[in-house]
């Protein structure tokens, strides 16, 4: 089995890339544009391994795309490349329409014109937008996102489930929850907290901090994710969930409390614009036709990542120079 991998150097990608690697004997090609969020470092395990080759490319470029679809004749694509971050699609929605629409049109068509036996498009719980309590979004839910970024992924999954509808190319979306864990960069919530909490920084919560998050912990997601490749269906949606509800607060605390620091670094800032109050996911169907289910409880997976972040401060001091500095800027200054 050959797998080509788009966004295979960010935070998830890496993951499932080490993860196949390690796990399994198939081949990996690794399509990436390393923007910001691109990062080899975090491939350092698997580079000299004969069955990973990695590619330095954008999926919004046809040529590229259609070049290495057509020269690689993947068994499966499995996609991740993504602008994958609400504030930055609040700040500069050009890159995400382009990257998560345009750059999976791309992707999608290579599959098809290289008849890929299997397509699967890596989506979020975003896409059904906010949602009141008690409820629970089924993979039937309709698509209500509220930003940018989840208008651009309930799109590209859109875009994706019509080419199994009209071309029968065999497609399968996975909606995934909130992911924390190692490598995640620290502009989302829980690497941002534990960057900030190890300098004794302020510590950023937008509102009231009530807003509601279901947390997965990265490697149960790669291993959803292998489980809808082998098992899932052609033409159907997969939720996979942490089963995980937390306020932003209490994560914020139980990070605090781990990271032996106090609650007074907490500084309630302006509210994210469209700022969603709560996501919450039904994974009944990913378990009932795969048998996959989250292992990692939360207070086990945030312990692990914290201590993955104390262990690796230079990847830290690594990618927040530079142009997060700029982005931190901007993000936050108008904030407080
Ligand atoms: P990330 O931002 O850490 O990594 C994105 C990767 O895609 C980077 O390596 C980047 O270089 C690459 N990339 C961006 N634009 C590209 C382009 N035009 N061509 C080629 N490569 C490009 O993202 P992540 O958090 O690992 O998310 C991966 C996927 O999972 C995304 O599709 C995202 O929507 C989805 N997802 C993320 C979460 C989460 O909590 N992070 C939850 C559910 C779903
Ligand atoms: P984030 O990690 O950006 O993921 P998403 O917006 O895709 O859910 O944010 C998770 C939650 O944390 C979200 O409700 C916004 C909130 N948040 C803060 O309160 N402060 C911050 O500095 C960040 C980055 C997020």
């Amino acid at each position: 089995m050959k797998i080509l991998v788009t966004g295979g150097a960010g935070f998830i990608g890496s993951a499932f890339v080490r993860l196949v690697v390690a796990e399994t004997a198939w081949e990996v090609i690794n399509l990436d544009k390393l923007t910001y969020a691109g990062n080899l470092e975090n491939l350092a395990a698997v580079e000299a391994s004969d069955r990973y080759r990695f590619v330095h490319g954008d999926i919004a470029e046809s040529a590229a795309v259609d070049a290495l679809v057509a020269e690689a004749k993947p068994d499966a694509i499995v996609h991740f490349a993504a602008e994958s971050h609400v504030d930055r699609s609040i700040l500069s929605p050009e890159p995400v329409i382009r990257t998560n629409l345009l750059g999976t049109f791309r992707l999608l068509e290579a599959a098809r014109l290289n008849h890929v036996p299997r397509f699967l498009h890596v989506s979020t719980d975003e896409v059904y937008g906010s949602l009141p309590a008690p409820e629970e979004a089924t993979e039937k839910f309709p698509l209500q996102p509220s930003s940018p970024y989840s208008a651009s992924k309930a799109g590209s999954d859109m875009l994706a489930l019509s080419y199994f509808v009209t071309f029968r190319l065999p497609v399968v979306v996975t909606r995934a929850s909130n992911n924390y864990g190692p490598y995640q960069f620290p502009e989302k919530l829980i690497p941002l907290m534990i960057a900030n909490a190890f300098e004794d920084r302020p510590l950023p919560v937008y509102g009231d901090g009530m807003q509601v998050r279901d947390w997965l912990y990265v490697d149960d997601h790669c291993r959803g994710i292998l489980a809808v490749l082998d098992k899932g269906r052609a033409g159907e949606v997969y939720n996979i969930g942490g089963n995980r509800s937390l306020p932003n607060l209490e994560v914020v605390r139980k990070l605090l409390a781990l990271a032996g620091k106090p609650e007074s670094l907490i500084q309630y800032v302006k509210d994210r614009p469209g700022h969603d109050r709560r996501y919450a996911l039904s994974s009944e169907k990913v378990l009932r036709e795969t048998g996959w289910r989250p292992r990692v409880d939360f207070e086990t997976g945030l312990a692990r990542t914290i201590e993955w972040y104390r262990a690796n401060a230079p990847w830290v001091a690594r990618v927040r120079s530079g142009e997060y500095r700029n982005y931190y800027e901007r993000n936050y200054a108008n904030r407080v």
